[in-house]
C-alpha cells in the first residue's frame, strides 16, 4: 500500500486538543505517515490545556522535526506529501505562512506545501479578528490554502466537547478524503416526535 505523508503543526493558538486528537485518530489509519512538528508556544499550551509534555505528544508521530531543522526533508518540494495541516495556528504563525516568510519549519514546510500545490489547511484560532488577521487570511485562500478555524457546530447536539472536537477533526478528514466515522453524516432535518 503506498503510504500517504501528512505532515502536522501544532502552534501556540488555544485549541492545541485538535492537533493531538488529529495525530490520535490518524495514527490509527493504516498506510499514513505522520510528520509532527511543534512551536515552543504549542508546547506551553499542550501543557496548559491538556497536561501534556512534548514527548508525549511527539509519540504519536512517525517522525519529529525541530521547527529549527529548516534543513529537514519536509523542507523540500521533492518530499513528497499529500500536505499540512497547522492545527492550531496562531496569528502569528498564519502571518508567516501569509507572507512567504519561512522564518521556521513550520512556515518554511507551509510555503512549500503551496509552492507544489497541495492540500494546506490552517486551523486558524483567534477571536476578534483585526485587520491584519483578516488580511492574511484571505492572502492564504488566494495562494490555495484552506482557512479553517475550529468553529463547533450545535445542530448534531453534541454531548460533549471530545463530540464538538471530533465533529470538527472529521471534517479536516474529508478535506483529505480520509473515511472516517468520527461524526454521523447530516441527513436532513428530523422532525421532532
Ligand atoms: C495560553 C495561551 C493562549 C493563546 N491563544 C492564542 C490564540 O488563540 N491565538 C493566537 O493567535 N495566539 C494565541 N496565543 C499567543 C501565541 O502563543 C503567540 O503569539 C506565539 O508567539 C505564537 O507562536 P507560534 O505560532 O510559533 O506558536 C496564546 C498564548 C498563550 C500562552
Amino acid at each position: 500500500m503506498p503510504v500517504r505523508r501528512i505532515i502536522i503543526a501544532i502552534t501556540g493558538a488555544t485549541g492545541a486538543i485538535y492537533g493531538v486528537r488529529l495525530l490520535q485518530v490518524l495514527r490509527e489509519i493504516p498506510g499514513i505517515e505522520l510528520h509532527l512538528m511543534v512551536s515552543d508556544a504549542g508546547v506551553l499550551n499542550l501543557h496548559q490545556e491538556l497536561g501534556m509534555g512534548r514527548k508525549e505528544v511527539e509519540a504519536l508521530a512517525h517522525v519529529v522535526h525541530h521547527i529549527r531543522d529548516v534543513g529537514a526533508a519536509i523542507a523540500s518540494g521533492s518530499f513528497q506529501s499529500d500536505g499540512m495541516i497547522i492545527a492550531p495556528c496562531s496569528m502569528k504563525t498564519l502571518a508567516a505562512v501569509a507572507h512567504g516568510l519561512s522564518d521556521n519549519l513550520i512556515s518554511r514546510a507551509a510555503d512549500v506545501v503551496l509552492k507544489e500545490r497541495r492540500r494546506l489547511i490552517l486551523m486558524v484560532r483567534e477571536t476578534p479578528f483585526n485587520l491584519a488577521h483578516l488580511r492574511n487570511m484571505t492572502a492564504v485562500t488566494e495562494m490555495g490554502g484552506i482557512i479553517f478555524p475550529p468553529l463547533p457546530g450545535f445542530y448534531h447536539r453534541p454531548q460533549s466537547i471530545t463530540e464538538m472536537v471530533d465533529h470538527t477533526v472529521g471534517r479536516v478528514l474529508d478535506l483529505f478524503a480520509i473515511p472516517h466515522t468520527l461524526t454521523p453524516r447530516w441527513n436532513g432535518m428530523k422532525q421532532d416526535d
